[in-house]
């Protein structure tokens, strides 16, 4: 299959879990690109996976300044950018009892800022007509007990989707936000405590 013959591809969060997938698939299709992430041995293995055609660059998606450094090395090694999957993130597990000024801007800055900064560092390198694909969740259509600070995050981000599209129309940049239900990732073993993980899969599956 080449429907995506040459296209240029930014996957955030591309060496793991539903971003590594999205990278297959993408690749499945014909396209080349960059996945980014912070763990150097997973983003060695995500690329060797994915062949020539993908580079890792290792930077932190709640840098604005590594935003800017992970699309002018896109462009110098692929010379433009078509799509941006904007994936990298994670829950922050808490109520609003329990979650306080640090946990609330960590969360923030990873699920909501980053969003904001990776399209808005990638415009530049992006061709009219390319495409911006975002992950939000499940998590932000219904309140779930401990994820309401992730669920808000993500609820912003499908309205980022909205306002994005609008932003972009004069440019035909399309923009997409996809929610994902439960998915077996190595989300759950990194931050979830051991003893919850099946507690916590079932909740979100309700
Ligand atoms: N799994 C689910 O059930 C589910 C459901 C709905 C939505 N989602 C969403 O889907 C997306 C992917 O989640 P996943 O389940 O695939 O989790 P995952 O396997 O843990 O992958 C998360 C990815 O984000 C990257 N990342 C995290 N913080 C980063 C940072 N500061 N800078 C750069 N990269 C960063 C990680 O790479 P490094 O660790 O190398 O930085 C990793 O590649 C997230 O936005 C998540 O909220 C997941």
């Amino acid at each position: 299959m080449n429907r995506l013959r040459d296209k240029v591809a930014v996957i955030t969060g591309g060496n793991s879990g539903i971003g590594l997938g999205i990278a297959e698939a993408l690749k499945n299709e014909g396209a080349k690109g960059v996945i980014v992430g912070r763990n150097q041995k997973t983003l060695d293995r995500a690329v060797a996976q994915l062949g020539d055609n993908f580079i890792a660059v290792n930077a932190d998606v709640t840098r604005v300044a590594d935003l800017e450094r992970v699309f002018k090395e896109t462009a110098e090694r692929f010379g433009k950018v078509d799509v941006v999957v904007a994936n990298a993130g994670a829950g922050t597990i808490g109520t609003v009892a329990s979650i306080g000024e640090a946990d609330y801007d960590r969360t923030m800055n990873l699920n909501l800022k980053s969003v904001y900064f990776t399209v808005h560092a990638a415009l530049p390198y992006m061709n009219d007509g390319s495409s911006v694909i975002l992950i939000g969740s499940n998590a932000a259509h219904r309140a779930y007990p401990n994820f309401t600070l992730y669920g808000a995050a993500k609820a912003a981000v499908i309205f980022f989707a909205k306002g994005f599209s609008s932003d972009l129309l004069g440019r035909k940049i399309r923009v997409n936000v996809i929610t994902p239900g439960t998915t077996d990732t190595p989300a759950f073993e990194k931050f979830v405590p051991a003893e919850q993980v099946e507690g916590v899969k079932k909740t979100l599956r309700r």
